[in-house]
């Protein structure tokens, strides 16, 4: 990986933008997105400037986990549309310079897939060693006592053979075999085919669970798991111009260089969530989230810059489809809202990395609210609620975790327009649309030349134009502050200081003296500032950014 130079990947200047396809614009009226409405819509994703799309799965799939489960690796669900559509999908949007970067989940598929159905229906077929089947434990139960992210157990009865499979999500989604060579070739020959039709990369699910050993109870990070990434990027990756990035929840700033490190040969970079973990309650995890604390959030989001100062490459986000919306988990989602929404978006866009904006994320979408358990979509909270409700706990406290930090707070429907339903559909949206699409939605913020798209829209192109943005040196400052958070980007003997008041109060702040500089303003979400030293007075979520001489580091 080149430094500071003008011959970097294409992707350490570009911004992704993820698409979640259920949700984002229905074009035939079935209440479902689809890949003909992405078409339609890439006009907005142009004119943000996005380099790529993570596309989240568009596969065939029963959508037990929304498309995270799949039978298909090589058709489009037809809720989606059909290969064709997705050709076009790529052609159009690379007409626009904006890759499509497919979601692989290959950690596990569907019980549906072809390969399941064989392996269940014939032991010695070469596909049943494709799965993890393990005899009953002693007494008569699952094999182990390992949990399934959704609830209940990792292991499912087929009672024709006798015996368990694995699986770490849904009973849906059977865990694939990766200590299978043949399973890993079918895997790779799958990649091949997509790479090949012109996708521009992969973002790849859970991945840091492959090399799990289930017997040992070790699921992430497991001993074969480098060795398996080495080998993918041989079969798949090697002398292509792609963006890999793994989705990894246990990867540690001391872990990170395995799989990223510039002589590795595995992956790109991985999303790592030090940042969202850090305010889940250690007993009750993510249902019973902790208050937002800033200096917790900024020792995280520090840390991970320090730890890839040299090497590596950070994947940089506040929001995807499995967490809250960020304005609503970071931010405030009712007063400050496009003003929240500018100053985390600041905040996250001038680090060192490439930042990923979450769909609606970009127009400030807030989480929804939820009142009744028939509202859920998602079998996460769906699986939660069954549990907590036999343990006999109130509805009204399981609604507060769900409310809080439920996946389908990300998945309400893109909000476009005021009409119904958001623009979303004519007919019935799969799931509710936020009410507040009224007043929240595309038209009515790039109506406003000062909108939350409009600062997008210049935060994505500092990143194109300016080397101090895409490739300079990070220095902390203030990391103690408990409202303000701060930081320089040093390169060539200029210096970006960066400062955002990430709460509704005003505040003084005294710049520290490596942050000082004068010069040119970047960015501001209140009035443009050309000068950064002394006592600050800034205003409630007021960000802002500088760039003039100063700064002492080499290139980055
Ligand atoms: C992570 C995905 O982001 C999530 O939506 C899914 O439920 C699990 N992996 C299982 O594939
Ligand atoms: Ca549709």
């Amino acid at each position: 990986m080149t430094g500071a130079g003008q011959d970097v990947p294409w992707w350490q200047k570009a911004v992704g933008y993820q698409i979640y396809p259920r949700s984002f614009q229905d074009s035939n009226g079935d209440g479902i997105g689809d890949i003909p409405g992405i078409i339609a819509r890439l006009d907005h994703l142009a004119d943000l400037g996005v380099g790529f799309v993570w596309l989240s799965p568009v596969y065939a799939s029963p959508q037990v986990d929304m498309g995270y489960d799949i039978s298909d690796y090589r058709a489009i669900d037809p809720a989606y549309g059909t290969l064709d559509d997705m050709d076009r999908l790529i052609v159009e949007a690379g007409a626009r310079g904006i890759r499509i970067v497919m979601d692989l989940v290959v950690n596990h598929c569907s019980d549906r897939h072809d390969w399941f159905l064989k392996a269940v229906a014939d032991p010695s077929a070469p596909e049943h060693d494709y799965f993890i089947w393990r005899d009953p434990g002693p007494d008569g139960g699952p094999p182990t006592d390992a949990r399934s992210v959704f609830g209940g157990p990792a292991w499912t009865l087929v009672p024709e053979l006798g015996r368990y499979y694995f699986h770490q999500f849904a009973p849906g989604q059977p865990d694939l075999d990766w200590q299978n060579p043949d399973l890993r070739a079918a895997i790779h020959e799958m990649m091949n085919w997509w790479l090949d039709r012109g996708i521009g990369g992969f973002r790849l699910d859970v991945i840091d669970l492959i090399g799990k050993d289930p017997d040992a109870s070790v699921f992430a990070e497991g001993p074969d798991l480098h060795p398996f990434l080495r080998e993918m990027h041989d079969a798949a990756f090697r002398g292509r111009d792609t963006l890999t990035v793994g989705e990894t929840w246990s990867v540690t700033p001391e872990t990170a260089l395995l799989y990223c490190g510039r002589d590795r040969d595995e992956l790109d970079m991985v999303f790592q969530f030090e940042h969202v973990t850090a305010f889940h309650h250690p007993e009750r995890g993510k249902w019973d989230p902790l208050p937002f604390d800033l200096p917790v959030f900024k020792r995280a989001l520090f840390l991970w810059q320090e730890a890839l100062r040299d090497d590596g490459w950070n994947a940089l986000f506040l929001s995807n489809h499995d967490l809250p919306r960020q304005v609503s988990r970071y931010g405030d989602d009712g007063e400050w809202r496009v003003r929240s929404a500018k100053a985390l978006a600041t905040a996250i866009h001038l680090l060192r990395g490439t930042p990923f904006v979450y769909q609606g994320e970009e127009i400030g979408m807030t989480n929804t609210r939820f009142t009744d358990p028939d509202e859920f979509r998602d079998i996460e909270a769906i699986g939660h609620w069954a549990e907590a409700r036999a343990r006999g706990e109130e509805l009204e406290d399981f609604l507060t975790g769900v409310n809080a930090n439920g996946r389908d707070n990300a998945r309400t429907p893109m909000q476009w327009s005021d009409a119904p339903n958001g623009g979303f559909t004519t007919g019935r949206p799969w799931i509710g649309v936020n009410p507040n699409h009224a007043e929240i939605n595309v038209a009515a913020d790039r109506a406003d030349p000062d909108g939350v798209v409009a600062h997008y829209r210049r935060l994505i192109g500092l990143r194109r134009d300016r080397r101090i943005v895409s490739h300079g040196q990070f220095v902390a400052h203030a990391e103690g502050h408990p409202q303000v958070m701060a930081y320089a980007r040093e390169l060539d003997g200029e210096r970006l200081s960066v400062v955002v008041n990430l709460c509704a109060q005003p505040v003084s702040f005294r710049v520290p003296k490596g942050l000082e500089v004068e010069g040119e303003s970047l960015s501001a979400n209140v009035t443009p500032r050309t000068q950064v030293r002394g006592t600050l007075g800034l205003a409630p979520y007021e960000a802002f950014a500088v760039m003039g001489p100063g700064g002492e580091s080499g290139p980055g």
